[in-house]
């Protein structure tokens, strides 16, 4: 029988160092970087709450702390903006704010992994189904990539993890999937291999930074020794998790962009300029005369 228990908590590991984006990260978090002009990770709040996600758990480390602030009220602030009636920008910082008791916080002492981080958010996740949403990674597609998850989840149970097509050569870059029966937006998934061998990957769906997770992971992570990069894994957690229960993949359509690395961080800002109609007209002339100016 198959676990298909509403998914009303989403975890958010937000406590790795972000070295790739170092010096910006030495006194900024990497997902407090702006894309346009929202935190990257409002955008994937965002995508969460449009999903039906109920509560949100971060799990934080020592600097992070800009990130409970910014999910509070700023008294001063909506106060002078109160003062000059500057309503349009009251309202959307009121638009943005969680329902109280709606977020929680909790610390990773250590960077001692992504499995390790998700593991830290145990107690606060209890004994039910949870959605992982890596924070660095943001999307633009036509349906919201975790939304799309739920509705596959409601068919299919068990765990649900979202993936892309990626260009076969760059497989090995990748934690990849093996494809089996379809199940609506998706499919079963037959294998999970973390950057296979170059020719060796099973297909080029690639594992995007989304799950629907079930609690039986919180002891497999428990027990669990370091892998790669001497860091506890989350893949490793999941592959061992698969040996109980089944996995789903659902096929985003859309495109992912890794604000962890500079250059995903910088077409992530193009991407999402392009995409305001009260950007684009400037932006798009003006990254035209540049890339002319480039040649
Ligand atoms: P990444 O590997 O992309 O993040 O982890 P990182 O370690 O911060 O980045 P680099 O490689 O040093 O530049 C994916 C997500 O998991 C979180 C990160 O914050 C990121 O959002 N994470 C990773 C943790 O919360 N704890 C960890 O120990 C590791």
């Amino acid at each position: 029988m198959v676990d298909k228990r509403k998914v009303r908590k989403a975890v958010f590991p937000v406590a790795g160092l972000g070295t790739r984006f170092l010096p910006a990260t030495k006194a900024v978090p990497k997902e407090m970087l702006t894309v346009v002009d929202k935190p990257v990770l409002q955008y994937v709040v965002d995508e969460a709450l449009d999903a039906g996600i109920e509560h949100l758990i971060f799990v934080t480390g020592r600097g992070k702390g800009l990130i409970e602030d910014y999910f509070d009220i700023q008294v001063e602030l909506e106060q002078t903006l109160r003062e000059r009636n500057k309503t349009a920008e009251l309202t959307l910082l009121e638009s943005i704010l969680p329902e109280a008791g709606s977020t929680s916080f909790t610390r990773q002492q250590a960077p001692l992994g992504l499995g390790h981080a998700v593991w830290c958010a145990r107690e606060l996740v209890g004994e039910e189904p949870f959605a992982l949403l890596l924070p660095d990674m943001i999307m633009r597609g036509e349906k919201g990539c975790l939304k799309g998850m739920v509705e596959l989840y409601e068919q299919s149970g068990g765990n649900v993890i979202a993936v892309e097509e990626c260009d076969p050569d760059q497989a090995h870059k990748y934690g990849i999937v093996g494809v089996g029966d379809k199940v609506g937006e998706g499919f079963k998934v037959t294998q999970m291999v973390e950057k296979p061998a170059k020719g060796t990957a099973p297909s080029n769906f690639f594992i995007n930074g989304r799950y629907i997770l079930q609690p039986e992971i919180f002891p497999i992570l428990a027990t669990q020794e370091r892998g790669a990069g001497n860091e506890i894994q989350l893949t490793d957690g999941m592959l061992k998790l698969s040996e109980a229960q089944e996995f789903a993949a659902y096929h985003f359509k859309g495109s992912t962009y890794d604000c962890g690395s500079k250059d995903g961080f910088i077409l992530a800002n193009v991407a999402f300029a392009l995409a305001r109609a009260d950007i684009r007209p400037t932006v798009e002339k003006q990254l035209a005369e540049l890339l002319n100016a480039a040649k």
